[in-house]
């Protein structure tokens, strides 16, 4: 039979209120509605943790839920860690063997969002960083896409982009999510599906919630892990899908003008997944449609998430035994 191609993910819009299901507080799985922080913790207060967004892909055919790069994300998260000098008792390992554990416990036969957090739990005062209790916890929910997959129009925002030495997008800071909560609203207030962010030195930076890329004349660029930019999974992904499609790829500074000139446009992120950009502060980006790359990658992502090509199969932990 043939295989279904999917570049969008279906399920629930990421604006549902998250009530049910059990997650992983305080060492153990616990129901989410018992898993709950007072409202003097320090990160609550002042933004003093850090996250992750992983996705599971659910597979009908094989009747099989993949969390994608569960170990990668996980292993990102104690380098944020590291950052914010944040305990965390566990390694990257037994963190995806949680999550494998509170999936098979939601019994989700669906694609899921998962959302580990790491923070400062002290109910203090003080804006320090050392001498406080960490907490780390994780919680998940049924979700489709995050943006739509194809035709998003994006502007060149007006918030640059935080810069390393003031919050630094290498980690994964929730108090650093302002920056790209303030970009996104003012993007789709004014009519726009998201933001392009410059960094401080007027070179493109990333999305305000993805990694960034744009194809010239057959070449895929996307920006380097020094333009404040997260250090994304995806685009890893995306590099590693180009090698094997035979798809040149450059990762340099890339300029605001060379965004009027690009032939094709996407996001890359595990929530945006690969999402074509089409048009870029109401200009058409090349002749206005997903461009010939940009549907390739998506193609071979989607089935790469899915567990429908073998090549790719290292990158995904299945949640039922198989
Ligand atoms: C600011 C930002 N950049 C890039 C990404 C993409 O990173 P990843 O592919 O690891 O999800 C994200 C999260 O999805 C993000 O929030």
């Amino acid at each position: 039979m043939a295989q279904v191609v999917a570049t969008s993910a279906q399920g629930p819009s990421p604006k549902q209120e998250i009530e049910n299901g059990y997650c992983f507080f305080k060492g153990q799985i616990v129901p989410l509605a018992d898993a709950n922080v007072n409202i003097s913790t320090h990160a609550l207060n002042y933004g003093t943790g850090c996250f992750e967004g992983i996705r599971a892909y659910w597979n009908e055919e094989q009747e099989q839920l993949y969390i994608m790069k569960g170990l990668e994300h996980y292993q990102r998260l104690l380098k944020s860690c590291k950052i914010l000098k944040i305990q965390c008792p566990y390694t990257a390992q037994q963190l995806l063997d949680y999550t494998v554990e509170i999936l098979a416990k939601n019994q989700y036969r669906q694609n899921v969002y998962i959302r580990p957090l790491a923070f400062k739990a002290s109910q203090v005062i003080k804006v320090t960083l050392s001498g406080l209790r960490d907490e780390v916890a994780i919680f998940a929910v049924p979700m489709g896409d995050y943006v739509k997959t194809e035709g998003l129009s994006a502007v060149v925002s007006n918030w640059q982009r935080v810069s390393d030495n003031i919050i630094p997008s290498r980690a994964k800071v929730t108090g650093g999510y302002i920056n790209a909560a303030l970009a996104n609203d003012a993007a789709t207030t004014d009519g726009y599906d998201e933001a392009i962010m410059l960094s401080t030195d007027g070179q493109v930076s990333e999305a305000s919630s993805a990694n960034f890329f744009i194809v010239r004349e057959g070449t895929l660029v996307t920006t380097p892990i020094t333009s404040d930019i997260l250090e994304g999974i995806t685009r890893r992904a995306v590099l590693q899908l180009a090698d094997a499609l035979g798809i040149p790829y450059e990762v340099r500074a890339i300029d605001r003008t060379e965004l009027y000139v690009a032939d094709e446009m996407f996001l890359a992120g595990t929530g945006a997944q690969i999402a074509s950009i089409t048009s870029v502060d109401r200009r058409p980006v090349g002749d206005g449609t997903t461009g010939p790359i940009t549907e390739q990658l998506q193609a071979l992502y989607g089935r790469a998430v899915r567990g429908q090509d073998e090549r790719y199969r290292d990158w995904l932990t299945p949640v039922y035994g198989e």
